[in-house]
């Protein structure tokens, strides 16, 4: 694989992310960005290019923003900064509001992609979807499904979302939250 992505920066967040969450950035068919808060999601390798997988389950918004735009931008903390803002991005629907201004997010352009980041976070994925793919319930171990598909309001089946990463870097600039 020949890429100007740097892997070990890019796979070294993954321990951010399993431990302060991050954001997942997309923009609906109008244009109007949305955020929502993920705590799962893996870097890797496939058809030959370095990509961000992301899992959504299938009643979010976020699910529509990405069906109707297909890139996304994740955003990873680092840290405790962004730990109330989180918390209400993974808890409120963009249907219902505009969820940056409600967690006083502040946005940036983004480099590679028309969809906006967080500013003060500390690692940024730029990525475009190569492809979605619905996850095979019939293919699951059954306390996989008993744990997370089959309580009520579980949300749905996730929608595994395979971004090309188109850029990744660290800010160490100022912090918000
Ligand atoms: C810590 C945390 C992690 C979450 N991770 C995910 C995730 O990986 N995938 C997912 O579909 N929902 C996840 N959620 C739930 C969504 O963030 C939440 O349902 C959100 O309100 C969806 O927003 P939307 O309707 O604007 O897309 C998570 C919530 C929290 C609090």
């Amino acid at each position: 694989m020949s890429t100007s992505i740097n892997f070990d920066l890019a796979t070294g967040a993954m321990n951010d992310l399993f431990q302060y969450d991050a954001f997942l950035v997309s923009k609906d068919g109008a244009g109007n960005p949305n955020v929502m808060t993920i705590g799962w999601g893996c870097v890797g390798v496939m058809w030959s290019r370095p990509v961000f997988m992301v899992a959504v389950r299938t009643s979010r918004h976020t699910r529509e923003c990405l069906d109707a735009h297909d890139c996304f931008t994740v955003c990873i903390p680092g840290d405790d900064s962004f730990r109330k803002a989180l918390a209400l991005c993974g808890t409120k629907s963009g249907r219902d509001l505009d969820k940056f201004e409600a967690a006083g997010l502040i946005t940036a352009p983004a480099h590679r992609v028309d969809v906006p980041v967080i500013a003060g976070c500390k690692t940024y994925y730029e990525c475009r979807v190569l492809s979605a793919t619905l996850m095979d319930a019939e293919g699951a171990a059954p306390e996989i499904l008993a744990q997370y598909y089959e309580k009520p309001g579980s949300g749905g089946l996730h929608i595994l979302y395979f971004g090309e990463i188109l850029d990744c870097y660290e800010k160490t600039a100022e912090k918000q939250g």
